[in-house]
């Protein structure tokens, strides 16, 4: 017994050693991918990656269901909603109503590796005629054949709106003001934005032409060598993720982008305050925004449509949560455009 623990110390020593080679030794890829080839030899049983897989996955927002008050009213159940917030639902294909089997599953392994989820990684393209892409202005695969393993997750990613339609029905009001329900995948593309009248966005193809795009980022591997399952980004792999271009990447906030995106987003949001008389903007699905005093009570006010565009805007580049990173010049581009048609003056 004993002599098994040190041996399974030694291996981490070991492997612990090796990372430590490896990040020394960032400027040269190739040694980082033997390193971590011989991480995986040295690392961990199929039991053990499983196991520790699933612990990963306990801890992502992934693992329940959501739900709301009433219960029939969660996204986990509600029409329009479980495609992309049951796992079942999702992974069967049957993408009409309810819950299969009388349950609410959060987005499980099933979800992701059998049905629906297996068939999207295998042809690493989109299915512009599932029911994620209806009402939306999505009519063909956007990645153009780029998204490899990622168009499991962009399929989900995808942002759920028409936003030129959107902004059309509010002038000419037949509807509220949608906000943009998260947007990942066309984003990278250089898509989602709601439409400025003589403005072209910019866009970058860099992160765009990424090998199984969100997969490569989000699931990188662990020093174990499996695919990391926590789908958040995280710190310890800055190397693998991102070191291959931005040779000796430290954290995500590259040149800054992050720490002045944080800024401009703030600076918008007091805007978009100023205009409105409200502490407080909220997000929610039936109402779209809704404005508040500080003690929480609702106020009455009705954006122009150059307000409602920058809200809507400035939500799409919060919203993607990556604070800049995952299309820079775009999220950049569509932030300081939406806020110029409203104040006269560029972000940047
Ligand atoms: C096309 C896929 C898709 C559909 C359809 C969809 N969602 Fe979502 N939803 C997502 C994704 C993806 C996220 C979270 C992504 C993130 O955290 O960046 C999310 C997050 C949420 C959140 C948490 C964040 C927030 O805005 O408060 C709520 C609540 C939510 N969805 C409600 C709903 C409801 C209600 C419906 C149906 C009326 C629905 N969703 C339909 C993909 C979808
Ligand atoms: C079946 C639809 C679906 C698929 C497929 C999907 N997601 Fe999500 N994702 C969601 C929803 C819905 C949420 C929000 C969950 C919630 O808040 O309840 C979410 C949340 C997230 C989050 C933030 C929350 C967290 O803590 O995990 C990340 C990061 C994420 N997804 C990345 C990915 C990546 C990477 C992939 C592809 C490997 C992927 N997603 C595939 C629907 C999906
Ligand atoms: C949101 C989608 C998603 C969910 C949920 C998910 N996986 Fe995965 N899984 C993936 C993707 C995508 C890959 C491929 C990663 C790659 O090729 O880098 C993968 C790879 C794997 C691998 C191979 C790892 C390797 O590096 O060889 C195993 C094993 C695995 N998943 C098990 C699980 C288990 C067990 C669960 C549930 C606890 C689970 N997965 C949940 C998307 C998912
Ligand atoms: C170039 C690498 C890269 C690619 C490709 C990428 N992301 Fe990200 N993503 C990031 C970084 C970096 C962050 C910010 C992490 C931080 O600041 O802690 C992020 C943040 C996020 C977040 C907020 C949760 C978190 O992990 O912090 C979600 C959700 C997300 N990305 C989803 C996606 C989806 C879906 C795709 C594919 C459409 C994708 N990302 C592709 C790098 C990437
Ligand atoms: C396949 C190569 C590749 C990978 C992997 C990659 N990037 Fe990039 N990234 C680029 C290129 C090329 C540019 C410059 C292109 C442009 O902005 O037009 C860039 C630009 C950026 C910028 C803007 C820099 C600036 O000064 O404006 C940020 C921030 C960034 N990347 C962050 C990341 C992060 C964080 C990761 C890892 C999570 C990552 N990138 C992974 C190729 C890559």
């Amino acid at each position: 017994m004993k002599k098994s623990l040190f041996l399974a110390f030694a291996v981490l020593v070991a492997v612990s050693v090796f990372v430590g080679v490896q990040y020394q030794t960032v400027a040269e890829p190739a040694i980082e991918t033997s390193a971590f080839a011989e991480a995986a030899v040295l690392g961990v049983s199929n039991l053990e990656m499983v196991e520790k897989i699933s612990a990963e996955w306990k801890t992502s927002d992934k693992a329940f269901a959501q739900v709301s008050t009433p219960i029939t009213n969660s996204p986990g159940q509600r029409e329009g909603c479980t495609h992309c917030h049951n796992g079942m639902v999702f992974a069967s294909g049957v993408h009409t109503n309810g819950v299969v089997g009388d349950h609410m599953t959060g987005l499980n392994c099933q979800a992701c590796h059998t049905g629906t989820g297996e068939e999207l990684m295998k042809a690493g393209k989109l299915n512009v005629s599932m029911r994620h892409f209806t009402g939306t202005y999505i009519k063909s695969d956007f990645t153009e054949g780029k998204a490899g393993k990622g168009a499991l997750c962009i399929t989900c990613h995808s942002g759920r709106r028409d936003p030129a339609t959107n902004l059309k029905g509010y002038i000419a009001g037949t509807n509220g003001m949608a906000y943009s329900h998260y947007g990942q995948g066309p984003i990278i593309f250089g898509q989602g934005a709601m439409p400025i009248e003589g403005v072209t966005f910019k866009t970058s193809s860099a992160h765009a032409s990424i090998q199984d795009s969100c997969v490569a980022c989000h699931m990188s591997d662990t020093k174990d060598g499996y695919a990391s399952h926590s789908f958040k980004m995280n710190k310890d792999n800055v190397a693998t993720a991102c070191g291959t271009c931005h040779t000796g990447a430290k954290d995500f906030d590259i040149n800054g982008v992050q720490t002045d995106m944080y800024k401009k987003l703030n600076i918008v949001y007091d805007e978009i305050k100023k205009f409105s008389g409200a502490a407080e903007v909220r997000t929610s699905g039936s109402t779209g925004f809704t404005f508040h005093k500080a003690d929480g009570t609702a106020i009455a006010y009705k954006p122009t449509p150059a307000q409602y565009t920058l809200m809507y805007n400035w939500y799409l580049v919060k919203g993607d949560k990556s604070k800049g990173v995952h299309n820079p010049q775009y999220l950049k581009s569509v932030l300081s455009e939406s806020y110029k048609a409203v104040t006269g003056k560029g972000l940047w």
